[in-house]
């Protein structure tokens, strides 16, 4: 697939079939994601893989934390936007219950809603990043590479993806089903499947600001 062709097409999937992704396809996935760029060549990121039955455990575990609304508390801590940030979130999150029939005044939907990001949106997989904690900040600037790079790739394997930051909303839980140490900083889940095409969800498309918005020109 051209790269420009991968980047104009990938979006968050938000709806999957519930066809496992075999495992030599997430470890070619993963391999050729690991040629992604990095401080140094250091490669801070850890990936932590998931499926069957654990997939199904976690999934479980962190929706029900979800539905009774348990305090967050990622290893990164939630950030607070501001200003024309804030502004964005909010356009974006209307136009999705727009687009999705769903509401303003609808709580119930908008928390089955909220839940099924703690479901993973029904993915088969989940792909965790996690690093050593406070090596630097710069190894958190790695994975987003990594990050990326996972999304970007598994087009070609005809895998859709999103990045949850729901999945590590409950780091105890996490670390606890996936046996990772305190001494790691869990940064990121992505959600892996075969997308379903019909789904009203995946045909959801995010805005982008102009580019003038966001970039000025120097010697030019
Ligand atoms: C770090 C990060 C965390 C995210 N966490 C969530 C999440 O918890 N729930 C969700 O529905 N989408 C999540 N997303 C997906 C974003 O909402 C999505 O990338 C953004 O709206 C742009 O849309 P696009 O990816 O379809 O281009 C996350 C994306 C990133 C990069």
């Amino acid at each position: 697939m051209d790269i420009i062709e991968a980047i104009n097409s990938r979006y968050s999937g938000r709806a999957f079939k519930r066809d496992p992704v075999p495992r030599h396809v997430l470890e070619e996935l993963l391999t050729v994601s690991q040629r992604a760029p990095s401080w140094a060549n250091t490669q801070t990121w850890e990936f932590a893989v998931v499926g069957g039955e654990t997939m199904r455990d976690l999934r479980e575990a962190l929706a029900a934390r979800a539905f009774a609304q348990d305090e967050r508390n990622a290893d990164i801590p939630y950030p607070e936007w501001a200003g024309r940030h804030r502004e964005r979130r909010s356009r974006n999150g209307h136009r999705l219950y727009e687009h999705m029939g769903i509401a303003r005044d609808d709580v119930e939907t908008q928390l089955n809603w909220f839940v099924s990001m703690y479901r993973f949106f029904g993915a088969p997989n989940a792909i965790y990043i996690y690093t050593e904690r406070a090596v630097s900040d710069w190894a958190i600037f790695n994975s987003g590479l990594v990050a990326q790079t996972i999304s970007l790739a598994a087009l070609d394997f005809g895998l859709g993806s999103i990045m949850l930051a729901a999945g590590i909303s409950y780091p105890d839980t996490v670390r606890q089903k996936l046996n990772i140490p305190e001494s790691k900083q869990i940064l990121i889940a992505i959600a892996v499947g075969y997308p379903d095409p019909e789904a009203t969800v995946n045909k959801f498309r995010t805005e982008r600001v102009p580019l003038s918005e966001v970039c000025t020109w120097h010697g030019f």
